[in-house]
């Protein structure tokens, strides 16, 4: 069954862009055909992770009417490796400065949007989409939750954030989105973290995955997927991967992976 998996937060950098692009990479590796939206249409970031600077077809292009989606497609499966077993394409959004301002005037045509991305779902054959989306509640935003099977909501282990996060999970229950999964990021090594998932539990009804801060991601920035540079062990019926121990942070992503298979 084919997916839409929405990627958001209350507030801006707690790790969206930094999720979905290992996300896409674990899922890809383990054989599906991943999508991978940007619509942060004004903090563009999905396409850092892939070396694709100044991206030329955008989902910005898209949205105004300059071409179908399917144009706005880098496959990118080469990248991640010659003999990665699914695929992997990105749809990148613009980071040229008169493509932003032109989408801040833009009234969100919100048939348009959607349209983008189930026409790339289909046309892709996709197994999964994942949409990379902006922090707070704008109307794509609620679109993409709306279509969604699967919300990963992200936050920090911080006072900002639980409210936020609260009235978020509010309109996605509203939106009859079927699953909702907490992702508690960049967290101290003094965590508690049965305690914390209980309190996740308690606040929100929602189960939650605690991502914890990694020195060495922070070190990589957005240079490259995380999992490629810490990769997972191999699984049934693949080469392992010889001297290299497998990175916490990378056993925990592969867990919200499968989660959100
Ligand atoms: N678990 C983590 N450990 C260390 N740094 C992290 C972690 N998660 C995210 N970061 C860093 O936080 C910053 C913001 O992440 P990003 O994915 O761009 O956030 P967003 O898409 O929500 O704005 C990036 O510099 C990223 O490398
Ligand atoms: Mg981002």
């Amino acid at each position: 069954m084919n997916k839409i998996v929405t990627i958001h937060s209350f507030r801006q950098s707690v790790g969206k862009s930094t999720l979905a692009a290992n996300l896409a990479v674990l899922l890809a590796k383990q054989g599906r055909r991943v999508g991978l939206v940007d619509t942060d249409f004004q903090g563009a970031s999905a396409h850092l992770f892939f070396n694709l600077h100044e991206p030329r077809g955008t989902f910005n292009d898209f949205m105004l009417g300059k071409c179908d989606a399917q144009q706005t497609v880098h496959d990118i499966s080469e990248q991640i490796g010659a003999e990665l077993p699914g695929k992997l394409f990105l749809s990148p959004a613009s980071t040229q400065i008169t493509d932003i301002m032109q989408m801040l005037k833009l009234t969100m045509n919100i048939e348009r949007y959607t349209e983008g991305l189930t026409s790339l779902e289909k046309d892709l054959a996709l197994d999964i989409l994942l949409v990379d989306t902006q922090a707070g509640l704008s109307e794509n935003t609620l679109m993409s939750i709306a279509l969604s099977q699967t919300l990963l909501l992200v936050l920090h282990p911080a006072r900002q954030d639980f409210q936020g996060t609260a009235v978020t999970v509010d309109v996605a229950r509203k939106l009859q989105v079927p699953t909702i999964h907490l992702v508690l990021n960049d967290t101290s090594p003094n965590l508690d973290e049965a305690e914390a998932t209980q309190q996740l539990w308690q606040n929100y009804q929602c189960d939650g995955v605690i991502l914890p801060h990694a020195e060495e991601l922070a070190a990589l920035g957005s240079s490259q997927p995380f999992v490629l540079a810490y990769p997972p062990h191999a699984r049934k019926g693949q080469f392992l991967a010889p001297g290299l121990p497998e990175h916490p942070l990378t056993a925990r992503l592969e867990t919200l992976a499968d989660l959100v298979l």
